[in-house]
């Protein structure tokens, strides 16, 4: 039976996004089918043209190409889309309706949705509209419910291990406290991953509230061992002990910006040391450029179950690697689920019998 699919790309975008979206329209192609991506995520679905039909040419050579093809939104909620209002001020409104409707229009018959934990929640929202959906797991974050992995989180972890390796070296020739604010929102996985594998001193994550009596201690105990520098990496959405998430606010309609905390951290330890300290904030770096070769064949490998999972008419999953095995779990189950690092974990305790301060 000839299929027609629909695929988006919402919410932050991440390395690997290419090769998910070329395997599952060469699957489709080869398969008979058509492909239609929805343009800058799901806010576009109110122009003239919502969507751009994928065929093998407009796929080729974009496996190592970074970012989205399609475009993406961090405000394409079709739930709570933002709007000006007449008087200026932005408002939210369920634009969901429209998004059904247009998908009958086109005769769309299934939707592979490319997203993190925000796209899965409207994914099992439409599930409920009645559109035919399958999920591919996509964050730097890797904080997706149900999920080992997810795509776009071995590559932003490759480039921040390799900025705290780079700042590292400086740290030492000045003697400095250096401290280095990676993503991940309300997880610490980049942060525990990168800081491991580039020798960090002190790893802050969202799952391990810190004190800064412990980084002092961690501090001082190098420094009587002749080392005068100190390399500390801060997930930007870690937090002290009684204290709050650091963020940089919010606008109508998108997620609150996180941010801020290392240079709270860096000050707080210059003040109680008396050492210098420098901050670097990774940021969007982490997201950026050509995706890893894990990243590459992990999203080729979830882009074609994707449509694997059409064809068999299995809807409404989330195509996942567990146990090192891709399989499929419903997306409504992981509804507002998030995957912390769980504190028995053999990589936090790799940490510590390394000697690694977690801040606790
Ligand atoms: O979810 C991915 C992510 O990169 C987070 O780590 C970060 O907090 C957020 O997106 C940044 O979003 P934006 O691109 O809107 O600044």
């Amino acid at each position: 039976m000839t299929m027609k699919i629909a695929i988006n790309t919402g919410g932050g975008d991440a390395p690997g996004l290419n090769a998910a979206i070329r395997a599952a329209t060469l699957a489709a192609h080869k398969r008979g089918w058509e492909v239609y991506g929805i343009k800058n995520g799901y806010g576009s679905i109110y122009t003239d043209e919502p969507f751009i039909k994928l065929d093998a040419d407009m796929v080729r050579g974009i496996t190592m190409q970074g970012g989205t093809i399609l475009g993406t939104a961090n405000r394409g909620n079709p739930f709570e889309m933002p709007y000006k209002k007449k008087d200026g001020t932005m408002d939210t409104k369920d634009v969901s309706e429209h998004l059904v409707q247009t998908f009958k229009d086109y005769g769309i018959d299934a939707l592979i949705a490319i997203g993190g934990d925000g796209s899965m929640n409207i994914a099992s929202k439409l599930i409920r509209k009645g559109i035919n959906v399958v999920g591919v797991p996509k964050t730097i974050d890797n904080d997706i419910y149900g999920c080992d992995v997810t795509l776009g989180f071995d590559t932003a972890i490759s480039i921040a291990t390799e900025a705290i390796d780079r700042i590292t070296t400086t740290a030492e020739s000045h003697h400095r406290l250096m401290v280095v604010e990676v993503m991940g929102r309300y997880a610490g996985w980049i942060a525990l991953y990168s800081g491991i594998a580039a020798s960090a001193d002190v790893i802050l994550i969202p799952e391990i509230p810190f004190s800064y009596d412990s980084i002092v201690e961690k501090i001082k105990e190098r420094e009587a061992k002749g080392r005068g520098y100190t390399m500390i990496v801060v997930a930007e959405g870690a937090i002290e002990k009684d204290g709050d998430i650091v963020t940089k606010g919010k606008k109508v309609g998108q997620q609150v910006q996180l941010g801020g905390i290392a240079d709270r951290v860096a000050n707080e330890l210059s003040n109680r040391t008396g050492k210098e300290s420098r901050t670097v904030v990774l940021g969007h770096l982490q997201r950026g450029g050509s995706p890893s070769t894990y990243d590459r064949l992990i999203s080729l490998r979830f882009g074609a179950a994707a449509i694997r999972c059409v064809q068999e008419h299995d809807f409404n999953k989330l195509v996942v690697l567990q146990d090192n095995q891709l399989t499929r779990i419903p997306i409504t189950s992981i509804e507002g689920k998030m995957k912390s690092i769980s504190l028995d974990s053999d990589t936090v305790q790799t940490a510590r019998d390394i000697g690694i301060c977690l801040g606790d």
